[in-house]
């Protein structure tokens, strides 16, 4: 039996105004459940993090930046570094996002940078990885999600690991339409959860949460979050609207 509480995060991307984002999270922070049963986060965009942590204050959701430069402070024009988010009143942060990667050309070695960074200031990661459909006609689906979850992780202690979430998340099935069918997804979610056991032990990897992304929908939510190493999801367009996300978080738990 397994003890992980689910959690749904909402990556807002590119999307809402200040008071857009504002009418949703208050939304969302009147509906949320306890923490106990379901860990709801949303991450906005840096521009609305400071409203959408005051507007959720007190309440169950928990608030992500979508990214994060890895140094402390400096001459490194328009980054945020981990300090910065967590003084906003961030607690997580999602990192390696497949459109960081493909269009911004973040590297599994800037991931990882990012990772340990934010594990330094007390923010938890929720670090994304997936193939591309290439990859995945290829036959390369597990190699190249175990190569960039070893590469986001690696060095880093069972103590340090224990606070890491990870989001897999197909390509190909971001913002298209399609997902993973809820096998391929356990598939895939059990030889991450494998790798972890082997590389930080059973007890790290059975406590780990590992959520799935992709064209999350109301319709398809509890299917895929019934498999037994899928422990939430993370969730982009269906998050834009209170309508399409709490019954995903329902789903959940
Ligand atoms: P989607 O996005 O739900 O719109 O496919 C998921 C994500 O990019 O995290």
């Amino acid at each position: 039996m397994t003890t992980r509480v689910p959690m749904v995060a909402g990556n807002w991307k590119l999307n809402h105004t200040l008071a857009d984002a504002k009418q949703l999270v208050s939304t969302l922070a009147a509906e949320a459940p306890d923490r106990s049963q379901c860990e709801v986060v949303v991450a906005p965009p840096a521009t609305a993090l400071k409203t959408v942590v005051d507007t959720a204050l007190g309440s169950a959701v928990a608030v992500a930046a979508q990214n994060v430069y890895h140094e402390k402070s400096g001459a490194f024009t328009g980054e945020n570094s981990p300090a910065l988010i967590r003084d906003v009143g961030c607690s997580h942060c999602i990192v390696g996002h497949s459109e960081r990667r493909q269009l911004f050309s973040e590297t599994d070695a800037a991931v990882h940078q990012k990772v340990v960074s934010l594990l330094e200031h007390q923010l938890i990661p929720i670090v994304c990885v997936g193939e591309t459909l290439a990859q995945r006609d290829e036959g390369t689906t597990v190699s190249v999600v175990l190569g960039q979850t070893e590469a986001a992780l690696k060095g880093l202690s069972d103590d340090q690991l224990a606070d890491v979430v990870i989001a897999y998340e197909p390509v190909w099935a971001i913002g298209t339409g399609r997902t993973a069918s809820p096998q391929d997804a356990q598939d895939v979610h059990a030889a991450i959860r494998g790798f972890l056991s082997k590389d930080f032990g059973a007890s790290v990897a059975e406590s780990t949460r590992i959520l799935y992304g992709g064209s999350v929908k109301p319709n398809n939510a509890k299917e895929l979050l019934a498999e037994p190493d899928i422990d939430g999801a993370l969730v982009g367009g269906a998050s834009l609207k209170s309508e399409s996300f709490l019954p995903i978080v329902q789903a959940a738990f």
